[in-house]
């Protein structure tokens, strides 16, 4: 296979669009948090006219990576895929916003070194396992510690949290919105 050159450029995408792109990307624990407030995120950029666009786990789940389970390498699969998605989105001139568990410092790594400089944007959703255990929105951690549902991130597969990321957020002490205004400032000025 050999690569094709095409000549509308990535600088020309962006161009049209007003912006740099960038991947916003969320990670933390399920239940942490990642996809309300990625949510909240793109609301207030789209009310800043910016050009975005959401991936969010149990969603690519349904489709794209709709043959992947939770296995370790099925979920370095799945950050592998939804990287080279969130790079053809920045190569069409999008702010991406992913909001995944990505439980893996390698691949999140991995992400960052696909794209230019300082266009990879990791934003750690900080929720200690036991505040995310408690709040159990979807049930999973219930249904894990009892052994039902096996390989879950936290309990019996590992979560390795950012060493420094670009962004953090603790929802403890903030609501998921304080936390999206949070993150918006960290990332002003968007040009
Ligand atoms: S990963 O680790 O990045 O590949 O996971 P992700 O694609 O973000 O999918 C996480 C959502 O899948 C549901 N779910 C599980 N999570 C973790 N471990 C196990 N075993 C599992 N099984 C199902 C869960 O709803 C996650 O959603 P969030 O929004 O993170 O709570």
């Amino acid at each position: 296979v050999h690569w094709q050159p095409t000549d509308v450029s990535r600088e020309h995408h962006a161009a049209l669009k007003n912006q740099t792109p960038k991947v916003l990307w969320f990670t933390g624990l399920s239940g942490s948090g990642k996809s309300t407030i990625a949510n909240e995120v793109e609301k207030r950029l789209a009310l800043m006219n910016r050009h975005t666009f959401l991936l969010d786990g149990d969603n690519v789940r349904h489709g794209l990576n709709r043959d992947l389970g939770f296995t370790e390498a099925d979920r370095i699969e799945n950050i592998r895929r939804v990287g080279e998605v969130a790079k053809l989105m920045a190569d069409a001139g999008l702010i991406v916003l992913t909001a995944f568990i990505s439980p893996f410092r390698a691949e999140r790594e991995l992400v960052r070194s696909m794209l230019p400089e300082g266009e990879f944007i990791e934003i750690f959703v900080d929720t200690p396992l036991d505040v995310a255990e408690a709040r159990d929105v979807k049930g999973l951690y219930k249904k894990a510690r009892s052994g039902q549902l096996k390989n879950f991130t936290g309990i019996d597969s590992p979560y390795e949290p950012p060493l420094s990321p670009e962004i953090r957020v603790n929802t403890i002490d903030m609501t998921p919105e304080e936390a999206a205004d949070h993150i918006i400032r960290n990332l002003l000025p968007l040009k």
